[in-house]
């Protein structure tokens, strides 16, 4: 048997699909009867020089399709042609709907807690390291302070002062092993007076399980074009917010300085209480820096939460949290008890990092990679999707969250971007109410994805997608 593709790198169309279409001619003219044997994958990924995982995926959509069928040890047989190949068709003969294969390999995964891990500066993290064991060995085995090492919170502090605007003193900062670890202990602190928690609807739903777990009631407010609508949180009865003013979780909208200062108004007024997540606030990519919501407030009713876990990575588990006087005092007063959750070795080596300088050259370097990655991500929606998109939350962090124009939900979006080897997130999981899913919501992580796999991971999802825009 023949088989010679007509394979163009430089087209648009990927590989796989080229190949796929090659195949499923030849089937249909018959020029590869029923019953032939598909050479395997690795003599045709010799023959053609091109990669197994390329011929794997034309072979898959062949099988998903029906073309072909796999006998197990033996390989890939064409089908008889007599009958029908087509069964299972939604809409149109020519894009039918692909299934689920064991095999299917995620070739683009969208997540968006992974970082760009070729980046990450391995070199001046491990000198910090090093010299984290040559400093005081001995010292650094013992239990360290309970709010976390006082050298690391003033570096912290100092940062956070200059890059985030955020009114603080080493003393305020707690540091934790997580802003769920965070969210209990501020649980148990507010818990004292208020068992209700309002939150951004949808929100984040790790924090949102913290919060159910040690029992509080959630409150879901809806959000307006600019985040929280404040005026459904006066109604809700609710002392306590906890959001995410700088980069909305997952929406991503900014909630500009007016809309603060009517959230601050009503902290003041209701004798409220804000829980500010700044999770991504570093990476601000156009447009000016948005200051956080806590250096806007002199009342002290702002508790400001920041991570590690974009900015550097998240397997260091660290984040913090700067507390208002009114909680630092009984944090002082009654949770003395509390061991710190951060490892001290750990804690001791990012001092070192950020007294070096290297933590502030990381994040500018960090800014420009993934401002990069983010503008070629709208470049290609917009190129390849145009129309049957529409991109929200953009200009901020290391994810966006796309709403197809689809019928289909978004979890049958995400399950179809699957079966062709990518993988995204749908929304649902943020939302208390289920969502009405009018438009679905898809997100879109692009830290831990090079340029070219966010390019080449968008024009997959669209061929996959493809069939099911309205
Ligand atoms: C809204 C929000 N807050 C905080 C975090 C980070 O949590 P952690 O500090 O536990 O890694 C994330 C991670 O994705 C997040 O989406």
């Amino acid at each position: 048997m023949n088989i010679i593709p007509k394979l163009d790198k430089h087209l648009k169309k990927p590989l796989y699909i080229q190949l796929y279409q090659y195949f499923k001619e030849e089937i249909r003219s018959g020029r590869i009867p029923s019953f032939k044997r598909l050479p395997s994958i690795r003599q045709l990924a010799g023959d053609l020089h091109i990669s197994k995982t390329t011929i794997q995926w034309a072979y898959q959509q062949l099988l998903a399709e029906g073309y072909i069928e796999s006998k197990e040890r033996s390989g890939f047989y064409v089908v008889e042609m007599e009958s029908q190949p087509f069964g299972h068709i939604f809409g149109s003969s020519e894009q039918p709907i692909p299934s689920p294969s064991e095999e299917t390999e995620i070739v683009y995964d969208f997540y968006m807690s992974h970082i760009d891990v070729d980046h990450f500066p391995f070199q001046k993290w491990k000198t910090s390291l090093n010299q984290t064991m040559l400093s005081d060995p001995k010292e650094l085995l013992f239990y360290g302070d309970r709010q976390g090492e006082l050298e690391l919170r003033i570096a912290i502090s100092s940062y956070l002062r200059q890059s985030r605007a955020v009114n603080c003193l080493a003393d305020q900062l707690v540091l934790g092993a997580g802003t769920q670890t965070l969210a209990r202990l501020l649980c148990h602190l507010i818990g004292h007076e208020e068992q209700k928690v309002a939150m951004e609807e949808p929100g984040y739903e790790g924090v949102r399980h913290v919060f159910q777990l040690l029992g509080f009631q959630v409150i879901p407010i809806p959000l307006e074009e600019d985040g929280l609508n404040v005026d459904e949180l006066h109604k809700s009865g609710a002392k306590v917010v906890y959001i995410t003013p700088s980069h909305q979780f997952p929406l991503g909208m900014v909630m500009p300085v007016a809309k603060r200062m009517k959230l601050l108004k009503w902290a003041e007024e209701n004798g409220g209480l804000i829980i500010e997540d700044d999770y991504d606030g570093e990476f601000r990519y156009h447009g000016k820096p948005i200051p956080s919501l806590q250096g806007l407030d002199v009342n002290g009713n702002v508790v400001y939460v920041g991570t590690f876990s974009k900015s550097l990575m998240p397997a260091v588990r660290m984040s913090y949290a700067v507390l208002p006087e009114r909680l630092l005092t009984l944090y002082q007063h009654s949770y003395q008890g509390y061991d710190q959750t951060v490892s001290r070795l750990h804690q001791k080596t990012l001092q070192l990092f950020m007294e070096s300088g290297e933590w502030e050259r990381h994040l500018r370097r960090m800014k420009k990679i993934y401002q990069k990655k983010h503008d070629i991500l709208l470049q290609t929606i917009h190129h390849v999707m145009n129309g049957s998109v529409h991109v929200t939350g953009q200009n901020a962090g290391l994810h966006v969250v796309i709403k197809i124009n689809s019928d289909k939900t978004a979890d049958e979006l995400v399950h179809i971007a699957k079966t062709s080897g990518v993988q995204v997130y749908s929304t649902t999981n943020n939302w208390v109410y289920k969502q009405k899913e009018e438009t679905p919501l898809i997100l879109l992580g692009f830290g831990g994805l090079s340029i070219e796999e966010i390019q080449e991971g968008i024009e997959r999802l669209h061929e996959a997608w493809l069939p099911f825009y309205r």
